[in-house]
């Protein structure tokens, strides 16, 4: 793009109005070219060509919430490549000694603790004391606050019962803040840290998530405490983020085949452990962010508009397979 400046200045200072005002918009429109292509020129960097944080710097642990499968499992992969030694927590001890085998085949000097843990008993002390002295005695330097719960499948808010709404709320609030409330004062006392915490597009990224709405209300809760949190502890060295994903193929999602925006979990984990320390909030799967771009692109009464249609057609087919199972 060329432009003359002496022409251009001779046009803004010329007596007649059209040709000031021309002048004006011809600015005007070089400054928001000029803007797309740098937006367009970080998006690129940011994706593509930023190399990830060296993760060992954070410390030679990491923990990870939900690592027996989706997401969770998918990070503890990544994070073994990069060197970390693992604190495992999860609810089935059959599946954590089996991802403990699959873990020590692949990586063979991994180090690995396991804690079983199910976030949804009623006394919770006993467990968070366990990790409370592994976190202690180790070096934790990265957490990944990953466990969470959705609907089983789409529903009005007043269809949710009094179970699903607590344990929501327990897994996605509750959880996510005592587990961060664990590693602060250790991240702190070494001066470095990065705590990444699982929320989701659907509050972080889409304008609505109709017939989910207490789900993504807890993960906006997610979303604004971790960007807070970040303020509040960045110049102590600790890297505070929210991750929000759309839609990975997990068991959560009921989605089993992957497809270009819907990646297997361990293709979301590898973008994801890239993305580590940088911003507060992100949606580290490149085409998740392309359609984050198409949906501000798009009026937001017309978004919620398809979401619901779909989430109506979602809680139709989950309340035939349900019937279903009851008959059976
Ligand atoms: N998948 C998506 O499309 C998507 C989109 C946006 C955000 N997310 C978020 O990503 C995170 C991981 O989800 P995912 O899709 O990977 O789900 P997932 O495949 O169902 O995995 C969830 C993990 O959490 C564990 N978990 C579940 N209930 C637990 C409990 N009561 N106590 C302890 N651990 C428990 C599961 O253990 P088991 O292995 O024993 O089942 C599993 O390891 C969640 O926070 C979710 O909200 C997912
Ligand atoms: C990453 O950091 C660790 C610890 O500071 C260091 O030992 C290692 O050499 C670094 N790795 C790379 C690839 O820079
Ligand atoms: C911090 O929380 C407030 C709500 O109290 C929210 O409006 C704001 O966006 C959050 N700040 C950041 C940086 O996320």
């Amino acid at each position: 793009m060329v432009v003359d400046v002496a022409e251009l200045r001779a046009l803004l200072t010329d007596s007649a109005p059209e040709n000031r005002v021309l002048a004006v918009l011809a600015v005007v429109g070089a400054l928001s070219i000029v803007g797309i292509i740098g937006r367009f020129c970080t998006w690129l960097w940011r994706y593509f060509l930023r190399p990830g944080k060296n993760l060992t710097r954070y410390g030679s642990w990491a923990l990870v919430t939900g690592c027996t499968d989706g997401i969770g499992k998918g990070f503890c992969f990544q994070l073994a490549k990069r060197r970390l030694n693992l604190i495992l927590v999860g609810r089935s001890q059959e599946k954590l000694d089996a991802l403990t085998s699959e873990l020590k085949a692949k990586y063979k000097t991994v180090q690995l603790r396991t804690v079983l843990l199910d976030f949804l008993v009623p006394d919770l002390s006993p467990g968070f004391k366990q990790i409370e002295e592994l976190v202690a005695e180790l070096d934790v330097g990265i957490l990944v606050n990953n466990a969470g719960l959705s609907y089983p499948y789409a529903r009005f808010f007043h269809e949710v019962d009094e179970d699903l709404m607590r344990n929501l709320i327990r897994m996605n609030v509750e959880v996510i803040v005592r587990m961060v409330q664990i590693v602060i004062p250790h991240m702190l006392k070494r001066k470095r840290g990065a705590i990444v915490n699982i929320g989701s597009g659907s509050a972080s990224v889409l304008p609505s998530d109709p017939l989910y709405a207490l789900y993504a209300g807890t993960k906006g809760f997610i979303d604004i405490f971790s960007r807070n949190l970040s303020v509040e502890y960045k110049n102590s060295g600790i890297d505070v983020q929210c991750q929000a994903p759309l839609h990975v193929a997990t068991k959560l999602a009921s989605i089993r085949r992957s497809s270009l925006f819907c990646p297997s979990p361990n293709s979301y984990a590898q973008s994801g452990v890239k993305w580590i320390g940088y911003e507060s909030l992100c949606c580290p799967y490149w085409p998740h962010s392309l359609l984050w771009k198409l949906v501000n692109l798009l009026p937001h009464s017309l978004v919620d508009m398809v979401r619901m249609h779909s989430g109506l057609d979602v809680r139709r087919r989950g309340k035939a397979k349900e019937a279903r199972k009851k008959e059976q």
